[in-house]
């Protein structure tokens, strides 16, 4: 099949190029490297059944060629990050929303095939653990911009339903919780490459708030398998399926974690959310996926545990600095 990868060059779609690539599709990615990286797509430039195109998917008039041409499409271009969240706000809302309506627009002009991933960001500030996709959301007000991530994901889910309601277009929105694993950077306030990354360098780990708050990692190889089964089951159109681990941990156990498996000497730092993302931050204590629709739909089960996503992402760095 022709495939494309919106934010292809980014962490989680560089990951779905490499497993799709691998399964003998054709990979059209189209990414404007604005958090994604060309260093983690160069190893397939050479690779027949790849083409990378730099540019935006806000280019209408390309978005148009490029899906009229494909098989399926992968929306997985979006503003991420809380930092570059609370930094830029309108980029944000933007990309988001204007992103995933030109895509959703032609894929239901051509009758094409598409996942638009949302997030656990969805579920907000809701205490009923664990988060399954019918629950209400609960988000915070407009003028705390930590929201404005979250409530535009909502949007692009509201849309893409709407499509699925309307025309019958074959779409599946998945609520990503936490993904990590090699190639993701720390650069926009990722924790856990963060976290990984000072403690090889014996540098200190700076946990923010009191690092109680607990989170679920799963690792990227685990989410790209899902992403791929839910496109690829009829079942799962015009549904919400949250992707993810169900495993917890608290913040501070994740820096114990990354020192202890690294045989580091950090320290840990605390620092306060408004030092680290400035006033009007709201941090949400826990975040845990209920899996079992993804399950009963897809046979969905994480494979992979907090360690493995430690030491895949301690590796990579060891490698990037003997290289
Ligand atoms: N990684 C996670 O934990 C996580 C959690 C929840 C949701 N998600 C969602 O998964 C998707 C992929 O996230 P990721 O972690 O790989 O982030 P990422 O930043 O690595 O990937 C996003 C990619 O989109 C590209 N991009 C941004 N704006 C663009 C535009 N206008 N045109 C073309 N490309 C553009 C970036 O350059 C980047 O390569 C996003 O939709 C994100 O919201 C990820």
């Amino acid at each position: 099949m022709k495939i494309l990868i919106t934010g292809g060059a980014g962490f989680v779609g560089s990951h779905l190029a490499d497993r799709l690539i691998k399964d003998g599709h054709e990979i059209t990615v189209i990414d404007d490297l604005s958090t994604g990286r060309y260093s983690n797509i160069a190893h397939l430039e050479d690779t027949k059944s790849f083409r990378l195109i730099i540019d935006t998917v806000l280019n209408q008039e390309l978005m148009e060629d490029l899906i009229r041409e494909t098989d399926r499409v992968y929306h997985m271009a979006s503003a991420v990050g809380v930092r570059l969240i609370m930094e830029q706000p309108v980029k944000t809302i933007e990309t988001i929303f204007h992103g995933t309506d030109v895509i959703l627009k032609f894929c239901s002009r051509y009758r094409k095939r598409v996942l638009i991933p949302s997030t656990s960001e969805v579920y907000g500030k809701g205490t009923s653990i664990p988060f399954s996709e019918d629950d209400d959301l609960l988000t915070g007000a407009t003028d705390k911009h930590r929201w404005a991530y979250a409530c535009a994901k909502t949007l692009d889910e509201f849309l893409a339903l709407a499509h699925w309601k309307e025309t019958r277009l074959h779409v599946v929105v998945v609520r990503l919780f936490n993904t990590v694993g090699p190639r993701q950077t720390g650069q926009y306030g990722m924790v856990v490459p963060r976290f990984v990354h000072a403690a090889m360098k014996n540098e200190p780990i700076t946990v923010h708030g009191d690092g109680t708050q607990q989170r679920c990692f799963g690792h990227v190889s685990d989410v790209v398998e899902g992403l791929v089964k839910v496109l690829e089951t009829p079942e799962c159109f015009g549904q919400v399926v949250n992707l993810g681990n169900d495993e917890e941990v608290s913040i501070l156990g994740l820096a114990d974690k990354a020192i202890t498996l690294t045989g580091s000497s950090s320290e840990i730092k605390f620092i306060p959310y408004e030092e680290a993302y400035g006033d009007g931050f709201e941090d949400m204590r826990r975040r845990v996926p209920n899996l079992a629709k993804a399950k009963r739909l897809v046979g969905y089960q994480p494979t992979r545990s907090l360690d493995d996503i430690i030491n895949d992402v301690a590796a990579e760095f060891r490698n990037s600095v003997t290289a």
